[in-house]
């Protein structure tokens, strides 16, 4: 939510923070600006609502030759998408410029005063009164880091900063407060560069140092110092990221949702690649940091996480409870936190993010830190605020994923939590071999069953472009499918604005089936599996209703020929794998009904990637 860059060094930073934009667009896109130190006004700044191009095309021909400066990108949270309200944010005297990300709680009360005065703020954020603050303790004599952890003395809330003055050109002040939004700092000899993430920096570096909240860094093109919020100074180290940048480009797809959907037989080969053991039979999580005694001691998994990621934790709670033998729940992590939870250290946390930075799932992995609970988290962003706080982490390996909506970190975090249900079912004494020893096998096949689902695209197209003007949908699972279903209407709701609902079978009759009708169709799954007979009574109830059908079922089954309208069979794989297998399906549904609908798939309105507000 919001990205910001920075650079100071020798090369003109305009475009330089121009292609970082770029690259730290998917995380909001409704406005975006930058500041630069010029040599003859100071500050030139200029903005723009609308996507980065928007800025681009205003820029036109008058970017200084600057080789210092800062740029945001904005999902807006105080005001709309408008030019006043893009950031950077300057004070009345153009002294200072501030990018921020997440919010300032109290900025009604810390605008208060200058209102007083009658000073007028030129925009209805939250951002610009921290300018204003920030040039105010620099008239005082405060240095600009100085100036900085004054200001941040003053903000209630969680947020990143970076701020800039005209007297010092090349000094970057850019601190981190709470979990909202991480800083990432990356270090070539004479140059330096910040962001909200790393993608935006490894084209540059691989060596950067990551903020932890509470702390501030004053930067130069040839250092930088660290130091807490009261200003006392911190060692900090210089991390070497192996993260791969090349993968954050389009290649031959028309988008990147399409083109992660397509990475995901490989990168399923790298999530089970020495995890998945077959002499013997086994999965190997031996970096795990947790003792036999301990794991025999847990009580409880608690599986928290939003969004796409909850819905991996829903699929993973089946795993759980059936491999380890332990009673499993799963909670939307912005409900974990303030229904104050009963926790205690036998309860495994299992946290489950792609960015590792979603303000909710931070908040709920810091309730259970402060309960005891050992805690693993799955995470697709090395380094990530997330894998900081938890005990362990188990990566996705799935390169960084640009489009907005999640598609191959969700099939990554299903196979990361069925490899902790393996390894938990084995340390426990829980796990039968023969079970062990099949669903490990099942792993070994998931790569090549994903690369044929991907061959149902041509099919897939032909459904989507049947249905893609219905303006209502409904998606059908029961058990470890469900979690399929609530993901197939949530990515259809994100790229395509269709209103969707997932929902469970079962439940159908309890409500849903009232909006039956021929223009609502259905995508019901029903795998084969010991619900398959119940889901398809199911779809005979939606048929009796002239609902359109389409059915989505394992290979060989024809039980559902001539009942429903579209019948999509995927390819063999063993039952507990085959919503993985389902989900393909449900991603490219979504996909090409947003592209018969001309919808703007990788960056959908309103959304973005990285969620850093509550
Ligand atoms: C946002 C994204 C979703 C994602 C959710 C959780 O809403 O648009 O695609 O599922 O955040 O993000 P996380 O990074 O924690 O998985």
């Amino acid at each position: 939510m919001c990205g910001i860059i920075g650079y100071t060094g020798q090369r003109p930073a305009g475009p330089i923070l121009i292609e970082g934009l770029r690259r730290l667009e998917y995380r909001g896109y409704d406005s975006a600006g930058i500041a630069l130190f010029d040599d003859r006004d100071g500050l030139f700044v200029q903005r723009a609502a609308g996507k980065v191009d928007q800025l681009v095309s205003r820029l036109e021909g008058t970017l200084p030759p600057a080789s210092a400066g800062i740029g945001h990108t904005r999902w807006a949270t105080h005001g709309g998408a408008t030019d006043a309200n893009a950031h950077p944010h300057l004070d009345p005297s153009g002294r200072v410029a501030v990018v921020h990300n997440g919010i300032i709680e109290n900025f009604e009360s810390l605008q208060r005063p200058y209102r007083q005065r009658g000073i007028r703020f030129m925009s209805e954020t939250d951002t610009e009164v921290l300018a204003y603050l920030v040039a105010d303790e620099l008239a005082r004599g405060l240095d600009l880091a100085e100036a900085v952890r004054a200001v941040i003395g003053m903000s209630e809330g969680a947020y990143s900063l970076v701020v800039i003055t005209k007297d010092e050109p090349g000094r970057i002040v850019a601190a981190r407060v709470g979990n909202a939004g991480g800083i990432v700092l990356g270090h070539n000899e004479d140059e330096k560069f910040i962001a909200s993430d790393l993608a935006a920096l490894l084209p540059h570096t691989r060596n950067v140092t990551f903020l932890e909240p509470g702390e501030v860094a004053d930067i130069t093109a040839e250092a930088v110092r660290y130091t807490d919020l009261e200003g006392m100074p911190l060692m900090k180290a210089i991390e070497v990221q192996s993260y791969d940048p090349v993968a954050a480009v389009k290649g031959r797809f028309k988008h990147f949702m399409l083109k992660e959907i397509h990475e995901q037989p490989v990168g399923t080969l790298d999530m089970i690649r020495g995890r998945y053991r077959l002499d013997p039979p086994s999965v190997d999580l031996d970096d795990m940091p947790f003792s036999a005694e301990q794991v025999r001691a847990f009580t409880r998994v608690v599986l928290i996480g939003m969004g796409t990621s909850m819905h991996s934790a829903m699929v993973g709670r089946h795993y759980i409870e059936r491999f380890a033998r332990i009673p499993a729940e799963v909670d939307n992590a912005a409900e974990f936190t303030y229904r104050r939870p009963v926790l205690d250290e036998h309860t495994l946390v299992i946290s489950v993010s792609q960015s590792g930075e979603t303000v909710d799932l931070l908040a709920a992995m810091e309730e259970a830190r402060a309960a005891g609970c050992p805690q693993l988290t799955v995470c697709n962003v090395p380094g990530a605020q997330t894998t900081r706080v938890a005990d362990a982490t188990i990566y996705m390996r799935m390169g960084p994923e640009i489009a907005v909506a999640s598609t191959k970190t969700m099939m990554a975090s299903i196979i990361a939590i069925h490899a902790v249900a393996l390894w938990l079912g084995r340390m426990r004494g829980t796990l039968d071999s023969s079970l062990e020893r099949e669903q490990v096998e099942a792993a070994q096949h998931l790569p090549a069953a994903i690369g044929e689902a991907l061959l149902l695209e041509p099919q897939i197209a032909q459904v989507a472009r049947k249905y893609a003007q219905a303006e209502h949908f409904l998606f059908l699972g029961r058990g470890w499918a469900y979690p399929i279903a609530m993901e197939g209407a949530l990515k259809l709701k994100e790229v395509s604005y269709i209103h969707a609902e997932g929902y469970p079978a079962g439940e159908m009759k309890h409500g849903p089936i009232a909006l039956i009708d021929e223009h609502m169709p259905t995508v019901a799954l029903a795998l084969r599996d010991e619900l398959h007979d119940k889901m398809r009574s199911n779809i005979e109830q939606l048929k009796a209703r002239r609902g359109p059908v389409v059915a989505v079922v394992s290979q060989g089954d024809e039980t559902l020929n001539g009942v429903a309208d579209d019948v999509i069979e995927l390819p063999e794989i063993e039952a507990a794998l085959s919503p993985l297998v389902a989900l393909v399906v449900m991603q490219l549904l979504a996909y090409y009904i947003a592209l018969e609908r001309g919808a703007d798939i990788d960056q959908p309105r309103n959304l973005a990637k990285t969620v850093t507000v509550e």
